[in-house]
């Protein structure tokens, strides 16, 4: 996370509305004012709710900003982006969990192939 939004001295803010619930809930959205400075990432802004707002945010990443573990997928305003490359700005964004996915938790979708899942797995073994 950058520290000046980590500090609060980033000096703007601008407006995340996140879908939140799990399956079968009925879904809303949130919406959280974020302090950032330009470059600020959608993950940085993110951390930074959990951190200092809604520690019951749910997101899955790995490699922090690294853009190599392809966990943070979700949709920016409709689109599929990487929460870590994704920048914020001005104004208000809406972040959603991927909607070809099994929904975990809010931003968080089973992205695993489903050969690969355990579950399927046993399933085949009987
Ligand atoms: S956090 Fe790993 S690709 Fe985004």
């Amino acid at each position: 996370m950058s520290e000046a939004l980590n500090s609060g001295s980033a000096g703007k803010t601008m407006t995340l509305r996140i879908r939140r619930g799990g399956p079968g809930e009925t879904p809303r959205y949130d919406t959280f004012e974020v302090p950032y400075q330009d470059g600020t990432s959608v993950l940085d802004a993110v951390m930074w709710i959990h951190g200092h707002v809604d520690p019951s945010l749910a997101i899955r990443y790995s490699c922090v900003n690294a853009n190599a573990c392809k966990e943070c997928m979700l949709l920016v305003d409709g689109k599929v982006e990487y929460a870590c490359t994704a920048r914020l700005k001005a104004g208000t964004m809406t972040l959603d969990p991927l909607d070809n996915k099994e929904l975990i938790r809010d931003l968080v979708t089973d992205i695993v192939p489903p050969k690969e899942r355990l579950r399927n797995i046993l399933a085949e073994r009987g």
